[in-house]
């Protein structure tokens, strides 16, 4: 049996009353439908961590899909459902006013069904009597996330743990909940060293065993590319992607994954500078985050020949658009090094260094800051994201079109030049670009072409 404890004070505390209210509705509608229903999984790990709680799960003893719709109706929100899979998620809009004045952000709540007779047991397992909601916690990867809260207003905020999930979050231990959970699912392999490095906890004594006997095995080669990559992609998200390679590495995972990963030195010294520049970039607080994943990746493989960097491509099943970035980001990046040294030396100007990093995508930019040793190099690429890449012009085709000039190639052609006269400091004002532009009109008009041709 579960210790009861309740923890509606925790709730109180650390939900938000909007947030507070959505799960006692949740609560009191399962009730009238003769339901019961539970708050689970990351949701009460999160809460009992004191961390900050994203998503919401519920899972509903009853009709899923149909307490998701009559939920949704009183949120004012919608619902997808998945009937096969008897769950749903309803998508709303919070009341109140988002950050910034901004209406607020759309919300999820993945609503799902526990139903006895819809689980397979694994085969080795003794098959017992179990209730609805302890056999939807006993099918999931840890201890950690097999915790639930019950909503209905009776036991409102009355803790679920069948599993010893308190104890192990207080001895701070990720445990399996069966021994058979990584044969049932090998990414559960990536999830326990994403949430030991995640929560500092410490993968448990027989759990470790269990890893080390899946990776013999071979049941992560068993593993499609499309599971593996979004597994990983959601490791090398994580804020401790560097530790969770280091230890995939311990494991010998990595290797599973791809024969030549290896986290050797100068391999751990790139992903080190790779995590400085990502914690350097996400306190300017600009609004384009990197997909940190394929920043990640192109440093685990900054030294693999171009065939083992499709190979990786290959067994991670990376979609085509993603693929075709990866791969042509390497050599993009090889060859933007090569002119940033070269710019250095030969010309130095803001222009010129803005029209070198202009096209290229912040990943690669990114990239290239951490892959360089050279510092000043560095300052010059932390200038244009934080200052040049944000230069805009003030004048457009509308002030040519005014100088008389007609619509067609030389536009932009003039534009570009305004812009690396205002990036070199030469039209500061929006006078200056009239005149500056004003200046290549009418030189255009006399010799058929822009007299200083500045913009390759
Ligand atoms: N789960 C599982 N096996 C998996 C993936 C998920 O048992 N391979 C279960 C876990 O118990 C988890 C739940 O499904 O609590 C929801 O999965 P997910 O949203 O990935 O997990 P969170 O714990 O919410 O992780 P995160 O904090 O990274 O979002």
């Amino acid at each position: 049996r579960s210790r009861e404890r309740s923890i509606r004070s925790l709730m109180r505390e650390r939900l938000s009353e909007h947030r507070l209210q959505l799960l006692e509705e949740a609560g009191r509608l399962a009730e009238s439908m003769n339901h019961q229903v539970f708050a689970v999984g990351g949701f009460v790990r999160d809460l009992l961590l004191r961390r900050d709680v994203l998503d919401m799960d519920l899972v509903v003893e009853g009709d899923g899909i149909a307490f998701a719709r009559a939920l949704a109706k009183k949120l004012g929100g919608r619902v997808r459902a998945h009937k096969k899979f008897r769950t749903a998620v309803i998508v709303y809009t919070p009341p109140g006013e988002g950050e910034n004045g901004l209406p607020p952000e759309e919300q999820k709540v993945d609503v799902a069904t526990a139903r006895l007779e819809y689980y397979e047991y694994p085969a080795a397992l003794p098959t017992v009597e179990l209730s609805s909601i302890k056999m939807d916690l006993f099918r999931r990867d840890f201890t950690i996330n097999a915790l639930a809260v019950q909503l209905n207003p009776e036991d409102f905020g009355r803790l679920v743990d069948f599993f010893g999930a308190q104890r192990d979050i207080k001895e701070r231990v990720i445990r399996v909940l069966h021994s058979l959970s990584f044969v049932e699912d090998p990414t559960r392999i990536l999830r326990a060293i994403r949430f030991e490095q995640r929560f500092h906890f410490r993968i448990g004594k027989q759990t470790t065993r269990l890893i080390k006997n899946a990776i013999q095995l071979k049941l992560v080669d068993r593993l499609s590319g499309a599971r593996l990559f979004n597994e990983l992609k959601l490791m090398l998200r994580e804020k401790d992607f560097l530790l969770d390679l280091l230890r995939m590495e311990e494991f010998d995972v990595l290797k599973a994954i791809y024969p030549a990963f290896s986290m050797n030195q100068r391999v751990e010294k790139l992903l080190r500078e790779i995590e400085k520049v990502l914690n350097w970039y996400a306190l300017l607080y600009e609004p384009t985050a990197p997909r940190q994943w394929l920043l990640v990746l192109m440093g685990l493989t900054e030294r693999f020949p171009d065939e083992d960097a499709r190979g990786v491509a290959t067994r991670l099943a990376i979609p085509p658009r993603e693929r075709r970035e990866f791969l042509n980001l390497r050599s993009l990046c090889v060859e933007t090094l090569d002119r940033l040294n070269t710019w250095k030396y030969a010309d130095g100007s803001r222009s010129g260094l803005y029209f070198i990093l202009e096209s290229l995508p912040l990943e690669g930019i990114l990239f290239i800051m951490a892959r360089t040793g050279d510092e000043d190099l560095r300052k010059h690429i932390s200038l244009h994201l934080t200052k040049l890449s944000h230069e805009a012009l003030e004048i457009t085709g509308e002030d040519l079109i005014a100088m008389g000039l007609q619509p067609g190639p030389d536009f932009g052609k003039i534009l570009r030049e305004v812009l690396a006269a205002k990036l070199d400091g030469q039209a500061p004002t929006l006078l200056a670009e009239l005149g500056y532009a004003e200046r290549l009109v009418r030189e255009m008009r006399r010799g058929g072409g822009s007299g200083k041709k500045r913009v390759q």
